[in-house]
Order: C-alpha cells, then structure tokens, then sequence
C-alpha cells in the first residue's frame, strides 16, 4: 500500500502549507456554513443533493418515493432544484454546541458570530413540500445499514450535519462514538461514527478528487511535483464498495490554486497532459468515477448518489 501513504502524506504536507494556514482556515470558517452545513437534513441529501443517479439506478430510488408524502422528484412539477430559502423559525434542526461531531472551526455561534438567522433557513423548492425530517424515522431508516459520504470538506461537513441531526433523537448520546476514537479534523483521511444502539455507521472518506493522487513520475518536468491520475478511481475506493448508501461529492478542488499552483498536473494512462485544461480533467474523473460505479457497485444494494458543486465554506461573506 505504498501509494497509499504516499499519498496520504502527500495531502497532510499540502495541507499544512502557508495556503491553508490554521488562521485563515479559522476566520475563513468564521462566517462559514450560509447555507448548507447548518440546515441539511437526510432528506436534503436525498432529494437535492444529487446530480444525477445512474440510469440503473433510478428506478430503486423511485420504488421509494412513496415514504416522502409530497416530495417526488420523478413527479413533473416537483424539481428540487428550483426554489428558495425560506426562514423557518422551528429552525435550527440540532444546536451544533451539543454535538460533539462539530467541528470547532464551523461552530459559528461558538466562535463569537452574533446574527443567528442563518441557522433558520429551510430549502422550499417551489411546486413542492419537503415533509420536515423526522427523526426517529430516519434512524429506524439506517437501523443496520452503513452510509459512506466521500469527498472534500464540503462532504465532512453534510456528514457532521446529519449525525448531529440524527444525534437529537436519541437520550444516550455516549452510544454514538467514533469507529477509532479520533477526533474530527481535516487532514483524516477515514472517520466513521457508529449509532451502536440502532446498529449503523455514517462514515467519511476524504476524497477531494475522487481520482488517484499520487508522486510525480521520476523523469518528468521539474515543476510537476504530483499527479492526478485521471483514470484510476482513488485506491481506498474500494473501501466504499459494501455499503447502502453513498454519496459524493467533487469540484471546489478542482482549480488552478489547488492544482497547478500545488504542483499537480494531470496523467492519463502513463502520459503526462501538461496543457490539458481542468474543466475536461474534471469531466475524464467523472466519467472514471461512473464507469467505477457501473462495475462495482450493486444498484439492489447501494444507493448512489453524485453532489452537486456547492458553495464553498466563505463564500459570500464580509471580510472579517
Ligand atoms: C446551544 O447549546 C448551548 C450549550 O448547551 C447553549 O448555551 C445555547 O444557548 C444553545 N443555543 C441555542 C440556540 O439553543
Ligand atoms: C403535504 O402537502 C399538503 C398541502 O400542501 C400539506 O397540507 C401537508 O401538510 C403536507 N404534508 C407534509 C407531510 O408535509
Ligand atoms: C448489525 O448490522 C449488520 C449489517 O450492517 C448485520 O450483519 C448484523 O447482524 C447487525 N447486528 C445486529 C445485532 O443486529
């Protein structure tokens, strides 16, 4: 497994460079969360947080939809995507200082911010109802099931949501615990919590390209210091195989800064493509990452799910 830690260490040198210094990591985070973090829901995930379901798996998803009263995206006049944020005074859906799954970085409240309406927005797509998270129900839902999120920060943060959300339903909260008792941080490469009492896992594999990140090939030019291989899905990939549900996400690493300007360049087979441009390597990873899905993944036992681009964490927000 020597691509393995390579790789690994790799991502823990990069992140601990200037670039992503604690302190503006911190105050970046400071106003962080807007929109998703605080107010994602299991069902959010469900129903918006997908770019598209493979063909062959569409019609599992559908066979389900009649848990979700008003809320069909197979129905016409139901697209999720199409709405608005709307407050929700019964908002927020757990207090982020009784979860220990939080990050202290994206604890807002905590971290001195003094506005607090932004906890209360709730996603109204426009021709439809989603029916408000029912708690109880959802860990009834995941009772002996595994769900895997992978990707970047933006997939940690979905993932420290919904345990904290489900967290609320429950009176023991010591039965929910870490797999190895780390504690939530960025550079990890694998995090899992497990629900003892209800007998499931959410799990977290940071994955910020979804595709191989590895050293540079020994006689290439100087400047190259890493590449991504385009078509090798990243080696714990299969580490994801065996599981309910999972979802991914991929894009806000996918610019110059955190590519070119690292020193990574990109390689398809054993060839380096120096001049190929980050939209259409993105589009190659994808389609790595689909054909991935057609040969690994059972559509009767996984539900997949693909995220789409997001906000980043600072986004829209006053210089602090
Ligand atoms: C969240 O929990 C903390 C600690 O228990 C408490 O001090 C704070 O008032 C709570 N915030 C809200 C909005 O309920
Ligand atoms: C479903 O929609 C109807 C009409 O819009 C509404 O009255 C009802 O509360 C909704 N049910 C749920 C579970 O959201
Ligand atoms: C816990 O869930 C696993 C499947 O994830 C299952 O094989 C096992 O039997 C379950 N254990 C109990 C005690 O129900």
């Amino acid at each position: 497994m020597s691509s393995y830690n390579r790789s690994v260490s790799f991502k823990q040198r990069a992140a601990s460079s200037p670039r992503f210094s604690r302190k503006t990591w911190v105050s970046n985070l400071f106003c962080a969360l807007i929109v998703v973090g605080s107010i994602v829901s299991f069902f959010f995930v469900i129903g918006c947080g997908y770019l598209y379901v493979l063909p062959n798996l569409t019609h599992s998803f559908h066979d389900r939809e009649d848990r979700f009263s008003n809320f069909s995206v197979s129905d016409d006049t139901c697209d999720v995507f199409d709405g608005n944020w709307v407050l929700d005074d019964s908002y927020p859906l757990y207090n982020a200082s009784e979860c220990p799954f939080v990050e202290q970085g994206f604890n807002c409240l905590d971290n001195g911010r003094t506005d607090n309406d932004y906890i209360k927005w709730r996603w109204k797509p426009k021709n439809c109802v989603i029916p408000r998270v029912n708690v109880q129900r959802v860990l009834e839902m995941l009772r002996n099931k595994r769900v895997v999120f992978v990707g970047d920060s933006m997939s940690r943060t979905q993932w420290e949501s919904l345990i904290c959300l489900l967290m609320t339903g429950l009176e023991d909260k010591s039965t929910v615990y870490e797999v190895n008792g780390n504690k939530i941080t960025k550079q990890i490469r694998f995090l899992g919590v497990r629900f003892s009492s209800f007998n499931f896992t959410i799990e977290f594999y940071r994955s910020v390209f979804l595709v191989q990140h590895y050293w540079a090939p020994k006689h290439g030019p100087r400047r190259v210091r890493s590449t991504l291989k385009l078509d090798k899905l990243d080696d714990i990939s299969k580490e994801w195989i065996d599981s309910d549900v999972l979802i991914f996400n991929s894009g806000q690493w996918w610019v110059p800064g955190k590519l070119f300007g690292m020193g990574c360049y990109f390689q398809v087979g054993n060839s380096l493509k120096l001049g190929m441009q980050i939209t259409s390597a993105f589009r190659t990873a994808i389609n790595t990452w689909a054909s991935w899905v057609d040969r690994k993944i059972n559509p009767k036992r996984t539900r997949v799910f693909f995220r789409t681009f997001e906000p980043s964490h600072w986004r829209y927000c006053a210089v602090l």
